[in-house]
């Protein structure tokens, strides 16, 4: 009989498709999060804390492989951090498989204004290290924006009379379908270390994915251009978060909005 695999964040965009599949390879898997929101039946719920480690060793127990998709615009590194934490306390050794973005390396850790809007790479970044220097066997993917997330910002943005524009910034979503498939190889595999990252199929001015949406739903909006201070800003305007040469995502953005309600309501 083969192990659960604990995913944490397993009710999240990510961790849900992550829980899907690896019930579909026919293993027992768990999910820890908060809250025990739309857990599929026949998959076993702890619910803990990461940010301060409450809950979470009693949903390690005989577990020898960790996808852990849990996360938040803040304290991914905290989160980490306690993971292991309660994996050192509970004396096992499972194999964490960590899921954090493209640009990691690249951003410098943002202070002051761009804290807020990039903070949470930085924090991805100090995750990476924690598990990577934890002693356990470990591997690491980066990826690109989901599709998803892009669709969160621009539905946020419709909303809005004007779309402040951060200028010179680029995306190359990715689904986060394609993310999730990747990572359950990479789970059933053996600890790989720091894998080649993922990205979606075509890079876009930020300014051209918010438009694209707003066509699918018949909205216009003037663009008021923004400049972004900060380092971190500066880094994206580069194209940290970019990766060209892993451009092995199929799904292009254009394919994602029309396969969305809004989009096949109005067609
Ligand atoms: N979205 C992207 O574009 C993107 C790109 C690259 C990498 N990633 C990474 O992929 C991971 C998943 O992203 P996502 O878009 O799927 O996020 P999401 O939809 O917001 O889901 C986050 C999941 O984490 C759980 N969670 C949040 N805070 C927690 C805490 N303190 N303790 C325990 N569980 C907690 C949430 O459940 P509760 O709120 O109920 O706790 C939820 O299950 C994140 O690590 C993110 O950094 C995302």
């Amino acid at each position: 009989m083969t192990s659960p695999i604990l995913v944490t964040g397993g009710t999240g965009t990510l961790g849900r498709l992550v829980v899907a599949r690896l019930r579909d390879a026919g293993r027992d898997v768990r999910v820890l999060s908060r809250h025990a929101k739309d857990v599929a039946d026949g998959i076993e719920y702890y619910a803990a804390d990461l940010a301060t480690g409450e809950g979470t060793e009693a949903a390690l127990a005989g577990v020898e492989i960790i996808v852990h998709c849990a996360g938040s615009s803040k304290g991914d590194d905290d989160k980490a951090r306690n993971l292991v934490k309660a994996i050192k306390k509970a004396g096992t050794s499972p194999h964490v498989v960590n899921i954090s973005v493209v640009g990691a390396e690249r951003t410098p850790m943002a202070s002051g204004i761009d804290r807020t809007m990039f903070g949470y790479v930085g924090a991805k970044m100090a995750a990476e290290k924690i598990i990577a220097e934890s002693g356990l066997p470990w591997t690491t993917l980066r990826a690109t924006q989901f599709h998803e997330l892009i669709l969160l910002m621009a539905q946020g943005m419709a909303k809005l009379p004007v779309l402040p524009m951060p200028t010179g910034t680029s995306a190359q979503p990715i689904a986060a379908a394609e993310v999730a498939d990747r990572l359950v190889e990479l789970a059933l595999g053996e600890p790989a270390g720091l894998v080649a990252e993922i990205g979606g199929p075509r890079i876009y001015p930020m300014a051209d994915l918010i438009r694209d949406y707003l066509q699918t739903i018949g909205k216009r909006r003037p663009v008021l251009p923004i400049r972004l201070p900060g380092k971190a800003a500066k880094a994206f305007r580069a194209g940290a978060n970019l990766t060209p040469d892993h451009a092995t995502g199929h799904e292009t953005w254009e394919t994602f909005l029309a396969n969305q309600p809004t989009a096949a309501a109005r067609s």
